[in-house]
């Protein structure tokens, strides 16, 4: 673990947070208090053991697990007020890490498919922005997600956007896509729904090479018009394509600890983050689904350092590059840039 001197620096940054699921952000605390509150089991969480710990409380070995306690998960969230719970309690852990703005992917298919009508989650997730910024001085933008294997959801995605955009204007920043990313030309049906969602202002956000190769980055770039690509670590398996996301300015969203859990890479030591700052890629770094992980965005920056052996400048390059990539209003980019020039370097030795 860094100094205590680092660490204290690491919190202080100003950082913005591109890579972080709502639904994934819910921590077992709020899991067991929502279950309770509707009188609802949740299969494969131990909802009686207040004491249990993250790995009890949210254990999976795989991708697929991970997908069943994500459903799991948003099995407990029903009313408006359910959905702004669980964005205040992000609010506040984000402010707590030095998090002035964050771009948070939500996914309306995944509790459409559940008969939760769009009023609760429209409401909910717009109060619940309103209390991060009023309570919490911190900025949250959504990002609407598709899941790739159920591309019907693209339309009533992106209307789902169109009316949070109507209910809460200027609060979406884009369109994204996740789930396994394992089958050939998937994105061809979203083309559609993606070039609309582009000519209507939102940015296309997907994730691509996390849990497969250079082409469904390709992919993501050309067929749907990708600005920034989630995760994408497993570019290098391409340099024409590094060459591409370098000359295009098209960064990535890379979350370390994510990329363990799921196998994406075998230890943190052999992540690809050095390789890919070395190859010139832009990049922030984010946290993905947090207590899934057991990780955070400070425990993200903590653990590269000390895997990579990073000191202040690189950490406040990355927490400056977070900044720059994201889509938050020039006048809080300003303020930030202004509050992370003010942060002294940690006294070394
Ligand atoms: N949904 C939530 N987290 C995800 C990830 N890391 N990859 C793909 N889909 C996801
Ligand atoms: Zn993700």
């Amino acid at each position: 673990m860094p100094s205590p001197d680092l660490a204290a620096f690491i919190r202080a940054l100003p950082k913005a947070e591109l890579h972080l699921h709502l639904e994934g952000s819910v921590t077992p605390v709020m899991a067991r208090r929502l279950a309770r509150r509707h009188g609802l089991s949740l299969p494969g969480i131990d909802l009686d053991d207040d004491s249990a710990d993250v790995r009890q409380a949210f254990p999976f070995v795989d991708f697929a697990g991970f997908l069943r306690l994500y459903l799991a998960i948003a099995s407990c969230l029903h009313t408006a007020e359910d959905f702004a719970d669980i964005v205040e309690d992000l609010a506040e852990r984000l402010v707590a890490q030095g998090v002035g703005y964050a771009e948070v992917t939500f996914t309306p298919g995944l509790h459409h498919h559940r008969k939760i009508d769009n009023q609760p989650m429209l409401e909910g997730l717009a109060q619940g922005r309103r209390r991060a910024l009023e309570r919490h001085d911190v900025m949250l933008r959504w990002v609407f997600d598709i899941v790739r294997i159920f591309p019907d959801q693209a339309t009533p995605t992106l209307d789902f956007a169109r009316a949070m955009q109507a209910h809460d204007s200027g609060s979406v920043v884009g369109l994204g896509l996740a789930g396994p990313e394992d089958r050939p030309h998937e994105v061809a049906p979203l083309r559609d729904a993606f070039a609309q969602a582009r000519a209507e202002g939102l940015h296309a956000l997907p994730h691509a090479g996390e849990l497969a190769g250079p082409e469904r980055i390709w992919e993501a770039v050309r067929d749907l018009g990708a600005v920034r690509i989630g995760h994408g670590v497993r570019c290098l398996e391409d340099p024409a394509l590094v060459e591409h996301l370098r000359t295009e300015g098209i960064a990535l969203e890379v979350c370390p600890s994510s990329n363990v859990c799921l196998s994406v890479v075998p230890s943190l030591a052999e992540h690809p983050l050095p390789r890919l700052l070395d190859a010139g890629l832009s990049l922030s770094l984010g946290s993905d689904d947090p207590p899934l992980f057991e990780t955070d965005l400070v425990t993200e920056y903590e653990r590269v350092a000390d895997a990579f052996g990073w000191g202040p400048q690189r950490l406040r390059s990355l927490a400056a590059a977070s900044i720059d990539q994201s889509f938050m209003p020039a006048e809080r980019a300003a303020a930030m840039h202004r509050a992370l020039a003010a942060v002294a370097d940690p006294v070394v030795g």
